[in-house]
Protein backbone atom coordinates (compact mmCIF):
# COMPACT_ATOMS: atom_id res chain seq x y z
CA UNK A 1 0.00 0.00 0.00
CA UNK A 2 2.81 2.34 0.76
CA UNK A 3 4.88 1.68 -2.17
CA UNK A 4 1.64 2.55 -3.71
CA UNK A 5 1.11 5.91 -2.49
CA UNK A 6 5.50 6.91 -3.71
CA UNK A 7 4.10 6.05 -7.12
CA UNK A 8 1.12 8.02 -6.56
CA UNK A 9 2.75 10.93 -5.48
CA UNK A 10 5.90 10.98 -8.13
CA UNK A 11 3.18 10.53 -10.65
CA UNK A 12 1.02 13.96 -9.81
CA UNK A 13 4.23 15.78 -8.66
CA UNK A 14 5.76 14.86 -12.64
CA UNK A 15 2.04 15.81 -14.30
CA UNK A 16 2.26 19.36 -12.46
CA UNK A 17 5.69 19.50 -13.86
CA UNK A 18 4.49 18.69 -17.25
CA UNK A 19 1.51 20.85 -17.47
CA UNK A 20 3.02 24.27 -15.35
CA UNK A 21 5.13 24.02 -18.52
CA UNK A 22 1.88 23.94 -21.08
CA UNK A 23 1.07 26.63 -22.85
CA UNK A 24 -2.56 26.59 -22.30
CA UNK A 25 -4.76 26.68 -25.68
CA UNK A 26 -6.38 29.98 -26.05
CA UNK A 27 -10.05 29.59 -25.79
CA UNK A 28 -11.51 32.49 -27.56
CA UNK A 29 -14.79 31.69 -26.41
CA UNK A 30 -15.14 31.09 -23.03
CA UNK A 31 -16.94 27.16 -22.11
CA UNK A 32 -20.03 29.27 -21.56
CA UNK A 33 -20.39 32.82 -22.23
CA UNK A 34 -20.06 35.32 -20.27
CA UNK A 35 -23.55 36.58 -18.50
CA UNK A 36 -23.02 40.16 -20.50
CA UNK A 37 -22.54 38.09 -24.03
CA UNK A 38 -24.97 39.87 -26.40
CA UNK A 39 -25.54 37.09 -29.19
CA UNK A 40 -25.67 39.74 -32.31
CA UNK A 41 -22.45 41.60 -31.15
CA UNK A 42 -20.84 38.16 -31.67
CA UNK A 43 -22.15 37.59 -35.01
CA UNK A 44 -21.05 39.02 -38.42
CA UNK A 45 -24.78 38.80 -39.96
CA UNK A 46 -28.07 39.61 -38.22
CA UNK A 47 -29.17 37.33 -35.99
CA UNK A 48 -33.15 36.82 -35.61
CA UNK A 49 -35.84 35.20 -33.78
CA UNK A 50 -39.64 34.24 -34.73
CA UNK A 51 -41.61 36.23 -32.13
CA UNK A 52 -44.64 35.76 -30.44
CA UNK A 53 -46.64 39.10 -29.43
CA UNK A 54 -48.90 37.30 -27.06
CA UNK A 55 -45.16 35.82 -25.28
CA UNK A 56 -43.83 39.44 -26.34
CA UNK A 57 -46.56 40.97 -23.93
CA UNK A 58 -47.07 38.47 -21.08
CA UNK A 59 -43.74 36.93 -20.55
CA UNK A 60 -40.88 39.34 -19.37
CA UNK A 61 -37.97 37.17 -20.05
CA UNK A 62 -38.82 36.30 -23.11
CA UNK A 63 -39.72 40.21 -23.80
CA UNK A 64 -36.24 40.53 -22.45
CA UNK A 65 -33.97 38.01 -23.96
CA UNK A 66 -35.20 39.18 -27.58
CA UNK A 67 -34.32 42.66 -26.66
CA UNK A 68 -30.69 41.94 -25.75
CA UNK A 69 -30.03 38.90 -27.71
CA UNK A 70 -31.02 39.78 -31.23
CA UNK A 71 -30.93 42.33 -33.76
CA UNK A 72 -33.58 41.38 -36.29
CA UNK A 73 -37.08 39.97 -35.36
CA UNK A 74 -39.83 38.13 -38.06
CA UNK A 75 -43.58 37.65 -36.89
CA UNK A 76 -44.09 34.24 -36.68
CA UNK A 77 -48.18 34.79 -37.35
CA UNK A 78 -49.30 38.30 -36.56
CA UNK A 79 -48.53 39.29 -40.34
CA UNK A 80 -50.06 36.46 -41.64
CA UNK A 81 -53.07 36.55 -44.69
CA UNK A 82 -55.62 35.48 -41.51
CA UNK A 83 -54.06 37.56 -39.04
CA UNK A 84 -54.06 40.99 -40.87
CA UNK A 85 -56.96 40.57 -42.91
CA UNK A 86 -59.83 38.53 -41.51
CA UNK A 87 -62.32 39.91 -43.64
CA UNK A 88 -62.57 41.21 -46.77
CA UNK A 89 -63.05 44.69 -45.94
CA UNK A 90 -61.09 44.61 -42.96
CA UNK A 91 -57.64 44.71 -41.70
CA UNK A 92 -56.79 44.61 -38.34
CA UNK A 93 -52.66 45.99 -37.89
CA UNK A 94 -52.81 46.45 -34.02
CA UNK A 95 -50.11 43.22 -33.48
CA UNK A 96 -48.23 43.30 -36.33
CA UNK A 97 -48.11 47.44 -35.27
CA UNK A 98 -46.72 46.41 -31.69
CA UNK A 99 -44.17 44.12 -33.31
CA UNK A 100 -43.10 46.80 -35.73
CA UNK A 101 -42.77 49.53 -32.85
CA UNK A 102 -40.73 47.44 -30.62
CA UNK A 103 -38.01 46.83 -33.34
CA UNK A 104 -38.39 50.52 -34.11
CA UNK A 105 -37.76 51.20 -30.18
CA UNK A 106 -34.81 48.95 -29.85
CA UNK A 107 -33.32 49.37 -33.24
CA UNK A 108 -34.34 45.88 -35.19
CA UNK A 109 -34.90 44.94 -38.10
CA UNK A 110 -38.24 43.79 -39.15
CA UNK A 111 -38.36 40.96 -41.58
CA UNK A 112 -41.98 40.49 -42.68
CA UNK A 113 -43.96 36.90 -43.13
CA UNK A 114 -45.40 36.22 -45.01
CA UNK A 115 -47.98 38.02 -48.01
CA UNK A 116 -48.79 34.55 -50.43
CA UNK A 117 -49.34 30.96 -48.50
CA UNK A 118 -51.73 28.45 -48.99
CA UNK A 119 -51.90 28.41 -45.27
CA UNK A 120 -53.17 30.99 -42.36
CA UNK A 121 -56.30 31.82 -44.97
CA UNK A 122 -59.43 33.18 -43.37
CA UNK A 123 -62.77 31.67 -44.68
CA UNK A 124 -63.75 34.48 -47.05
CA UNK A 125 -60.45 33.58 -48.89
CA UNK A 126 -61.20 29.78 -49.04
CA UNK A 127 -64.49 30.20 -49.72
CA UNK A 128 -64.20 33.01 -51.86
CA UNK A 129 -66.46 32.90 -55.34
CA UNK A 130 -65.11 35.09 -58.09
CA UNK A 131 -63.67 35.12 -61.58
CA UNK A 132 -60.08 35.33 -62.25
CA UNK A 133 -59.95 38.80 -62.59
CA UNK A 134 -61.76 39.01 -59.21
CA UNK A 135 -58.81 36.92 -57.52
CA UNK A 136 -55.96 38.52 -58.96
CA UNK A 137 -57.44 41.56 -57.55
CA UNK A 138 -58.10 39.57 -53.95
CA UNK A 139 -53.92 38.97 -54.14
CA UNK A 140 -52.97 42.33 -55.11
CA UNK A 141 -54.83 43.81 -53.00
CA UNK A 142 -53.75 42.13 -50.35
CA UNK A 143 -50.32 42.15 -50.93
CA UNK A 144 -50.24 45.94 -51.76
CA UNK A 145 -52.17 46.98 -48.70
CA UNK A 146 -50.32 44.96 -46.17
CA UNK A 147 -46.79 46.37 -47.74
CA UNK A 148 -47.69 49.96 -48.14
CA UNK A 149 -49.20 49.96 -44.62
CA UNK A 150 -45.61 48.42 -43.22
CA UNK A 151 -43.76 50.64 -45.81
CA UNK A 152 -40.40 51.69 -44.68
CA UNK A 153 -40.98 50.08 -41.41
CA UNK A 154 -40.47 46.40 -42.62
CA UNK A 155 -37.43 45.62 -44.33
CA UNK A 156 -37.87 42.81 -46.45
CA UNK A 157 -41.20 40.03 -46.99
CA UNK A 158 -41.48 36.52 -47.74
CA UNK A 159 -43.64 37.19 -50.51
CA UNK A 160 -44.39 33.78 -50.83
CA UNK A 161 -44.07 30.68 -48.67
CA UNK A 162 -44.09 27.08 -49.43
CA UNK A 163 -45.19 27.09 -53.29
CA UNK A 164 -42.97 24.10 -53.79
CA UNK A 165 -43.74 20.05 -52.99
CA UNK A 166 -40.65 17.79 -51.61
CA UNK A 167 -40.86 16.71 -54.73
CA UNK A 168 -40.45 19.71 -56.82
CA UNK A 169 -43.79 20.13 -58.40
CA UNK A 170 -45.81 22.89 -57.60
CA UNK A 171 -48.02 23.03 -54.91
CA UNK A 172 -51.68 22.99 -56.25
CA UNK A 173 -52.33 25.89 -53.53
CA UNK A 174 -56.01 27.96 -54.31
CA UNK A 175 -53.14 30.26 -55.42
CA UNK A 176 -52.42 28.22 -58.67
CA UNK A 177 -56.03 26.78 -59.12
CA UNK A 178 -57.48 30.22 -59.50
CA UNK A 179 -54.46 32.38 -60.59
CA UNK A 180 -52.14 29.84 -62.43
CA UNK A 181 -48.87 28.96 -61.89
CA UNK A 182 -47.21 32.33 -63.09
CA UNK A 183 -49.14 33.59 -59.77
CA UNK A 184 -45.60 33.81 -58.12
CA UNK A 185 -43.75 36.52 -60.14
CA UNK A 186 -47.45 38.72 -60.40
CA UNK A 187 -46.57 38.60 -56.13
CA UNK A 188 -43.45 40.11 -56.50
CA UNK A 189 -44.54 42.70 -58.84
CA UNK A 190 -46.97 43.68 -56.56
CA UNK A 191 -44.90 44.03 -53.38
CA UNK A 192 -42.57 45.99 -55.70
CA UNK A 193 -44.59 48.55 -56.87
CA UNK A 194 -46.32 48.84 -52.80
CA UNK A 195 -42.63 48.97 -51.74
CA UNK A 196 -39.25 49.57 -53.98
CA UNK A 197 -36.76 49.59 -51.05
CA UNK A 198 -37.96 46.27 -49.38
CA UNK A 199 -35.85 43.37 -49.93
CA UNK A 200 -38.43 40.23 -51.47
CA UNK A 201 -37.65 36.61 -50.57
CA UNK A 202 -39.27 33.53 -51.64
CA UNK A 203 -39.36 31.54 -48.60
CA UNK A 204 -39.55 27.97 -48.37
CA UNK A 205 -38.34 24.30 -46.38
CA UNK A 206 -36.69 20.82 -47.24
CA UNK A 207 -34.05 22.53 -48.96
CA UNK A 208 -31.20 20.53 -46.96
CA UNK A 209 -33.72 17.14 -47.29
CA UNK A 210 -34.75 17.22 -50.71
CA UNK A 211 -32.73 17.67 -53.66
CA UNK A 212 -35.22 17.53 -56.29
CA UNK A 213 -36.99 20.77 -54.06
CA UNK A 214 -34.05 23.09 -54.14
CA UNK A 215 -33.36 22.54 -57.65
CA UNK A 216 -36.90 23.08 -58.25
CA UNK A 217 -36.70 26.33 -56.36
CA UNK A 218 -33.30 27.27 -57.67
CA UNK A 219 -34.86 27.10 -61.02
CA UNK A 220 -37.94 28.94 -60.49
CA UNK A 221 -35.96 31.74 -59.06
CA UNK A 222 -33.32 31.97 -61.79
CA UNK A 223 -36.09 31.99 -64.13
CA UNK A 224 -37.82 35.00 -62.48
CA UNK A 225 -34.47 37.13 -62.37
CA UNK A 226 -33.73 36.61 -65.95
CA UNK A 227 -37.23 37.72 -66.76
CA UNK A 228 -36.85 41.04 -64.18
CA UNK A 229 -38.96 39.95 -61.68
CA UNK A 230 -37.96 41.41 -58.78
CA UNK A 231 -36.97 38.81 -56.29
CA UNK A 232 -34.35 39.66 -54.13
CA UNK A 233 -33.45 36.80 -51.97
CA UNK A 234 -34.26 33.43 -51.15
CA UNK A 235 -35.47 32.46 -47.33
CA UNK A 236 -34.44 28.31 -46.42
CA UNK A 237 -36.36 27.43 -43.87
CA UNK A 238 -34.25 25.09 -42.16
CA UNK A 239 -36.56 23.26 -40.05
CA UNK A 240 -33.37 20.49 -39.43
CA UNK A 241 -33.05 18.05 -37.08
CA UNK A 242 -29.54 17.29 -35.22
CA UNK A 243 -28.45 14.02 -37.76
CA UNK A 244 -29.26 15.28 -40.56
CA UNK A 245 -25.92 15.13 -42.79
CA UNK A 246 -23.52 18.10 -43.23
CA UNK A 247 -23.71 17.56 -46.93
CA UNK A 248 -27.10 18.39 -47.18
CA UNK A 249 -26.64 21.22 -45.36
CA UNK A 250 -23.77 22.30 -46.79
CA UNK A 251 -25.31 21.28 -50.55
CA UNK A 252 -28.75 23.63 -49.14
CA UNK A 253 -26.55 26.52 -48.28
CA UNK A 254 -23.73 26.37 -51.33
CA UNK A 255 -26.75 26.00 -53.72
CA UNK A 256 -28.68 28.46 -52.88
CA UNK A 257 -25.63 31.15 -52.57
CA UNK A 258 -24.88 29.71 -56.43
CA UNK A 259 -28.16 31.95 -57.44
CA UNK A 260 -26.19 35.34 -56.16
CA UNK A 261 -29.17 36.31 -54.44
CA UNK A 262 -29.38 37.12 -50.59
CA UNK A 263 -29.35 33.85 -48.31
CA UNK A 264 -31.51 34.13 -45.52
CA UNK A 265 -31.79 30.46 -43.26
CA UNK A 266 -35.32 31.90 -42.29
CA UNK A 267 -36.96 29.82 -39.90
CA UNK A 268 -33.80 27.66 -38.34
CA UNK A 269 -34.47 25.12 -35.64
CA UNK A 270 -32.28 21.60 -34.90
CA UNK A 271 -34.98 18.94 -33.70
CA UNK A 272 -33.84 16.21 -31.17
CA UNK A 273 -36.45 14.34 -31.01
CA UNK A 274 -36.87 13.67 -35.17
CA UNK A 275 -38.42 10.27 -34.69
CA UNK A 276 -41.37 11.50 -32.26
CA UNK A 277 -40.17 9.24 -29.38
CA UNK A 278 -42.85 10.17 -26.70
CA UNK A 279 -40.76 9.16 -23.88
CA UNK A 280 -37.82 10.54 -25.08
CA UNK A 281 -35.35 12.78 -22.35
CA UNK A 282 -33.26 15.24 -22.65
CA UNK A 283 -29.49 14.52 -22.62
CA UNK A 284 -26.13 16.47 -22.58
CA UNK A 285 -25.18 13.98 -25.88
CA UNK A 286 -28.13 15.62 -27.47
CA UNK A 287 -27.15 18.76 -26.38
CA UNK A 288 -23.80 18.61 -27.60
CA UNK A 289 -24.90 17.08 -31.19
CA UNK A 290 -27.18 19.88 -31.61
CA UNK A 291 -24.12 22.52 -30.89
CA UNK A 292 -22.36 20.74 -33.07
CA UNK A 293 -25.16 20.92 -35.92
CA UNK A 294 -25.78 24.53 -34.83
CA UNK A 295 -21.92 25.46 -35.25
CA UNK A 296 -22.13 23.74 -38.92
CA UNK A 297 -24.90 25.28 -40.07
CA UNK A 298 -23.31 28.90 -39.40
CA UNK A 299 -20.01 28.14 -40.62
CA UNK A 300 -21.10 27.37 -43.59
CA UNK A 301 -23.52 30.00 -44.17
CA UNK A 302 -20.82 32.50 -43.12
CA UNK A 303 -18.31 31.26 -45.77
CA UNK A 304 -20.97 32.71 -48.44
CA UNK A 305 -20.48 35.95 -50.30
CA UNK A 306 -20.67 38.45 -47.65
CA UNK A 307 -22.85 40.65 -49.25
CA UNK A 308 -25.59 37.44 -49.30
CA UNK A 309 -25.41 36.92 -46.12
CA UNK A 310 -28.95 38.81 -44.85
CA UNK A 311 -29.01 36.28 -41.52
CA UNK A 312 -29.81 33.58 -39.74
CA UNK A 313 -33.11 33.55 -37.87
CA UNK A 314 -34.28 30.77 -35.51
CA UNK A 315 -37.87 30.36 -35.32
CA UNK A 316 -38.80 31.52 -31.84
CA UNK A 317 -36.58 31.97 -28.92
CA UNK A 318 -36.49 29.35 -26.26
CA UNK A 319 -38.05 25.30 -25.92
CA UNK A 320 -41.03 26.34 -24.27
CA UNK A 321 -42.34 28.40 -27.30
CA UNK A 322 -40.89 26.22 -29.70
CA UNK A 323 -43.82 25.21 -32.73
CA UNK A 324 -42.74 21.35 -32.54
CA UNK A 325 -43.71 19.64 -29.23
CA UNK A 326 -47.21 20.99 -29.90
CA UNK A 327 -47.33 20.45 -33.79
CA UNK A 328 -45.93 16.79 -33.71
CA UNK A 329 -47.05 16.00 -30.00
CA UNK A 330 -43.55 15.14 -28.89
CA UNK A 331 -41.08 16.39 -26.37
CA UNK A 332 -38.20 18.39 -27.89
CA UNK A 333 -35.87 20.75 -27.61
CA UNK A 334 -34.44 22.82 -31.39
CA UNK A 335 -33.80 26.14 -29.55
CA UNK A 336 -30.55 28.54 -28.44
CA UNK A 337 -32.40 28.84 -24.94
CA UNK A 338 -33.75 26.15 -22.67
CA UNK A 339 -37.85 26.74 -21.59
CA UNK A 340 -35.93 28.66 -18.52
CA UNK A 341 -34.78 31.18 -21.35
CA UNK A 342 -31.45 29.59 -20.23
CA UNK A 343 -28.47 30.08 -23.09
CA UNK A 344 -27.93 26.10 -24.51
CA UNK A 345 -24.49 24.77 -26.14
CA UNK A 346 -26.08 25.50 -29.35
CA UNK A 347 -25.68 29.73 -28.30
CA UNK A 348 -22.30 29.81 -27.74
CA UNK A 349 -22.19 27.25 -30.63
CA UNK A 350 -23.67 29.61 -33.42
CA UNK A 351 -20.57 32.25 -32.24
CA UNK A 352 -17.99 29.99 -32.46
CA UNK A 353 -19.72 29.00 -35.78
CA UNK A 354 -19.24 32.56 -36.65
CA UNK A 355 -15.80 33.43 -35.45
O1 LIG B 1 -54.69 32.73 -32.35
C1 LIG B 1 -55.48 31.53 -32.33
C2 LIG B 1 -56.26 31.45 -31.01
O2 LIG B 1 -57.19 32.52 -30.97
C3 LIG B 1 -56.98 30.10 -30.95
O3 LIG B 1 -57.64 30.00 -29.70
C4 LIG B 1 -55.96 28.97 -31.10
C5 LIG B 1 -56.59 27.60 -31.05
O4 LIG B 1 -57.18 27.33 -32.29
O5 LIG B 1 -55.29 29.11 -32.38
C6 LIG B 1 -54.56 30.32 -32.45
O6 LIG B 1 -53.94 30.41 -33.71
C7 LIG B 1 -52.83 29.52 -33.84
C8 LIG B 1 -51.59 30.36 -34.22
O7 LIG B 1 -50.46 29.52 -34.47
C9 LIG B 1 -51.22 31.34 -33.12
O8 LIG B 1 -50.84 30.67 -31.98
C10 LIG B 1 -53.13 28.55 -34.97
O9 LIG B 1 -54.18 27.69 -34.55
C11 LIG B 1 -51.89 27.73 -35.26
O10 LIG B 1 -52.11 26.92 -36.43
C12 LIG B 1 -50.71 28.66 -35.58
O11 LIG B 1 -49.56 27.85 -35.79
C13 LIG B 1 -48.48 28.53 -36.45
C14 LIG B 1 -48.25 27.87 -37.82
O12 LIG B 1 -47.10 28.45 -38.44
C15 LIG B 1 -49.44 28.05 -38.74
O13 LIG B 1 -49.61 29.43 -39.00
C16 LIG B 1 -47.23 28.39 -35.58
O14 LIG B 1 -47.39 29.12 -34.36
C17 LIG B 1 -46.01 28.89 -36.33
O15 LIG B 1 -44.81 28.62 -35.60
C18 LIG B 1 -45.89 28.20 -37.69
O16 LIG B 1 -44.82 28.76 -38.36
C19 LIG B 1 -44.62 28.22 -39.69
C20 LIG B 1 -44.19 29.35 -40.59
O17 LIG B 1 -45.16 30.37 -40.57
C21 LIG B 1 -43.92 28.84 -42.01
N1 LIG B 1 -42.91 27.76 -41.98
C22 LIG B 1 -43.29 26.63 -41.10
C23 LIG B 1 -43.51 27.14 -39.68
C24 LIG B 1 -43.84 26.01 -38.73
O18 LIG B 1 -45.05 25.41 -39.09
Amino acid sequence: MYLIMRVNIVFIFLASLLSCGKKESVNPIPASPAADTILFTKMPFPVGAAINVNLMQSNPTYNAVVKKEFNSITAENAMKFAALHPTENSFTWSNADYLVSFAQINNKRVHGHNLVWHQSLPAWVTGFIGDSSAWENLLKTHIQTVVTHFKGKVASWDVVNEAFEDDGTLRNSIWRQKLGNDYIARCFQYAKQADPDALLFYNDYGNEYSAVKRTAILSLLNSLVARGIPVNGIGMQMHTRYNQTDANISAAINSAASSGLKVHISELDVALNPDNNVSLTLTSSLLAQQAAKYLFIVKTYNAIPSAQKFGITTWNVSDADSWIPGQYNRPDWPLLFDGNYLRKPAYKAMIEGAN
